[in-house]
């Protein structure tokens, strides 16, 4: 069993130690904001943060996070008005939808550790989550505007 803390809750996995977070969330737990694309570390949809960092969680076996804060898109806020999910919507960056909560959250974890980011800091923060969309003129946007508002 891994004992951690979900979205401010505590949590158990019953799942095998080696199990992808990605699985334990969507499957066991069932929250589906958190999105599969590739399942090797190469896109970023799978993006939740771990004790505040950035994470793929389609490469993270659940027994690594024992004891830690997870939080998935669901929990970035309690009603959706985290200051990147608020500049998401005034930007009206998303296409499909897919790799979005990826981005927001990398995104929401880029702010808090470089409150007013550089284009080279956004972009270097960004690299790791694509979107086949090509909506990353707007991220980009979305993301400074959330600096200036924050
Ligand atoms: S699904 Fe995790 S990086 Fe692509
Ligand atoms: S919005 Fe479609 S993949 Fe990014």
């Amino acid at each position: 069993m891994t004992r951690f803390t979900l979205n401010g809750e505590p949590t158990e996995s019953m799942a095998p130690p080696d199990t992808p977070l990605l699985w334990v969330i969507r499957e066991e737990l069932g929250l589906t904001g958190t999105k599969f694309g590739c399942g090797v570390a190469q896109c970023g949809a799978c993006t939740v943060h771990v004790d505040g960092f950035a994470t793929f969680s389609c490469v993270t076996p659940v027994d690594s996070v024992e004891g830690s804060e997870v939080t998935t898109i669901e929990g970035l806020s309690p009603d959706g008005t985290h200051p990147v999910q608020r500049a998401w919507v005034a930007e009206q960056v998303a296409q499909c939808g897919y790799c979005q909560s990826g981005q927001i959250m990398q995104a929401a974890a880029l702010l808090a550790d470089v409150p007013q980011p550089t284009d080279e800091d956004i972009q270097a923060a960004m690299a790791g989550n694509l979107c086949r969309c090509g909506t990353y003129g707007r991220i980009a946007r979305a993301i400074r505007r959330a600096a200036e508002e924050a």
